[in-house]
Parts: structure tokens; sequence; C-alpha cells
């Protein structure tokens, strides 16, 4: 890979994207046994994470690395007043590569101007979050390809990085992106504008029901309470749309239903057994991808 940094997907190109995912793939049919690196991968976690945290974890162990934990907020020096430039600083003479999760926007990109190795954007704030698309695009991309497709984007469309960084990575492929949220949790206008300045074909819904039928992929999300000003604000749309068995009903028979999680209320715990629900291997595909994403950053094949 050609980049050092992994801060959004806006930059992307397809061939780095199918690069990730076609290495994932070797090492998901090695038994996940990809390389064998000596390296230490630093977490640095500013906000809660269960997923990012553990995969990008087993990643780096089980490509023979290792990884120094920043640990709970409380623990470090971040109580004492630390600011993040200090903090990454420091990591930087400890760890090879970091991956930073932040609640500020933008933090992974300020963080990178204070540091030579590589970063890893594992979410900052509302803004990206790169490498959970990656794993998204894999998981997509294993059972309904990534061309002539049309996906449903649900739910927390203003404050969902995931949502924003899946929609910019999508522009480099034959997707008709549909986007479904009550109007108060519209996409952003920047990431309508950069949407459309790709020329992405792009439309916005706030009613599910016409939309099922046309889509192969629904990618379910929750509604970032953490990030709403005012907790009255969350309420007024929190459980406005949930997917159950007769949502479905009008879906395509390979439609699939993904979704970052954690999962609040959004998806209804009987449809985990139905063959579209891959939300749970799309959270294993992440150690795989992850594993993908640390060896082509840290160096490809020459190691
Ligand atoms: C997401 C996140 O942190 O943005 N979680 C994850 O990494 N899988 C989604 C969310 O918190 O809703």
């Amino acid at each position: 890979m050609e980049r050092k940094h992994l801060l959004t997907t806006k930059e992307l190109t397809r061939s780095e994207i199918e690069a990730v995912l076609d290495r994932a793939a070797e090492i998901e049919a090695e038994g996940l046994h990809g390389a064998s690196r000596d390296f230490l991968l630093g977490l640095m976690f500013f906000e809660p994470s269960t997923r990012t945290r553990l995969s990008f974890e087993a990643a780096a162990k089980r490509l023979g690395g290792d990884v120094v934990d920043l640990g709970a907020l409380e623990a470090s020096s971040v109580e004492k007043g630390e600011t993040l430039a200090d903090s990454v600083r420091v990591l930087e003479g400890y760890a090879d590569a970091l991956v930073l999760r932040h609640p500020r926007e933008g933090a992974a990109r300020m963080a990178t101007e204070f540091i030579d190795i590589p970063l890893i954007n594992g979410g900052d704030g509302a803004g990206h979050h790169p490498s959970q698309t990656l794993l998204d695009l894999y998981t997509i991309r294993k059972h309904v390809g990534l061309d002539g497709l049309s996906i449903g984007i649900l739910g927390d469309l203003k404050y969902g990085r995931t949502v924003h960084s899946l929609a910019a990575a999508l522009t480099n492929f034959d997707v008709t992106q549909h986007f479904i949220s009550p109007e108060s949790l519209r996409l952003p206008r920047d990431v309508r504008f950069d949407l459309h300045e790709t020329g992405a074909s792009v439309k916005e819904h706030t009613e599910m029901d016409d939309v099922i039928p046309l889509l192969d992929v629904l990618y379910v999300t929750r509604i970032q309470r953490e990030r709403f000003p005012d907790e009255n604000e969350y309420r007024a749309v929190a459980g406005e749309y949930s997917i159950d068995a007769s949502t479905l009903e009008a879906a395509k028979d390979d439609l699939i239903v993904l979704h970052p999680l954690p999962r609040v209320d959004e998806i209804d715990p009987a449809i985990d057994d139905s063959p579209r629900a891959k939300y749970f291997e799309q959270s294993h595909n992440g150690v795989p991808v992850r594993m993908a994403l640390l060896d082509l950053l840290l160096g490809g094949e020459d190691r």
C-alpha cells in the first residue's frame, strides 16, 4: 500500500480497496495465519469499543505481532490532562503503528501531524471509520459482489461515521445508494456534496417500505445517542426504524442485512437465524480484514 495512514475512505481508490479485500481473502483461506511479523500495535481508544479494539488486537496477534494498549482513560495520563498530541508522540516510541479512536472529528488527521508511524483512524467522532468500511465491503463482496448493486443505508446518517465511510467508499463501485432516515438524521451536507461530486447514484428516503424491494444489501445503523447535543432530540427519533421479519417480506430473496454493531433495538433478534442476517459474520470478518490492512500498511510483501 502506498499510503502511510488510513484516515478516511474518501482518499481510497478501488484498486487499494481491492488489494485489502484480496489479501484478507487469502488470509482467511489460510486459516488466519497470514504472515509472520514482529511488530507492536498501539491501541488508543478514547471512546468505548468492543469490536474495533478486540479485532485489531486479534489481528495483530495472529499476524505475529502484539499490542500495547493505552487502556482505560482513567488509568492513563489523559486523566492528568495530557493532550492527544503528547499521547501519540509518546506511544510512537513504543509501537510500530497506532489505532486511534477519539470523540472529536478530525482527531486522527491531527494526530498524524505529530508522528512518523502509520496511524489508522478507528473512528473520529461523527467523521469516519475506514477499517469498518473495509470489513463491510469484504462482507458485501463475499455475498453479493460489489457491482450492479442497490444498497440501502438506514438509521443515523447524520452522526454515523460508519455510514460516512461506507458511502464514500461505495462511490468506487457501480452501486446505487439509498439513504433512509428521519429528516433530522439525513446525511450531512458535506457528505452529500462529496457524493454528488463523484457522480454517485444516490437517493434519499424517509420511508422504508418502497425501498426494501429494490435492495441487495440493507445496512442498518444505531442511532448514535452519545452524539446528540440534546437527549430530547434523541428520544424523538429513537426506535423510529426497526427491522423485523415483516419488514423483510417484500425484499429480494438474496437480500442480506448488515449492521456494524452494537445494535440497540434496530434489528429484531428473531431474524438473527435468518440466512439474510450477516452482521455477526461481518463482525468476525474484522479479523482477516484488519490483518490484511496491517500487513499492507506495515510493508506488504517485503517482510
Ligand atoms: C461503530 C462505531 O464505533 O462507529 N461501531 C463499530 O466500530 N463497529 C458503530 C456504532 O457505534 O454504532
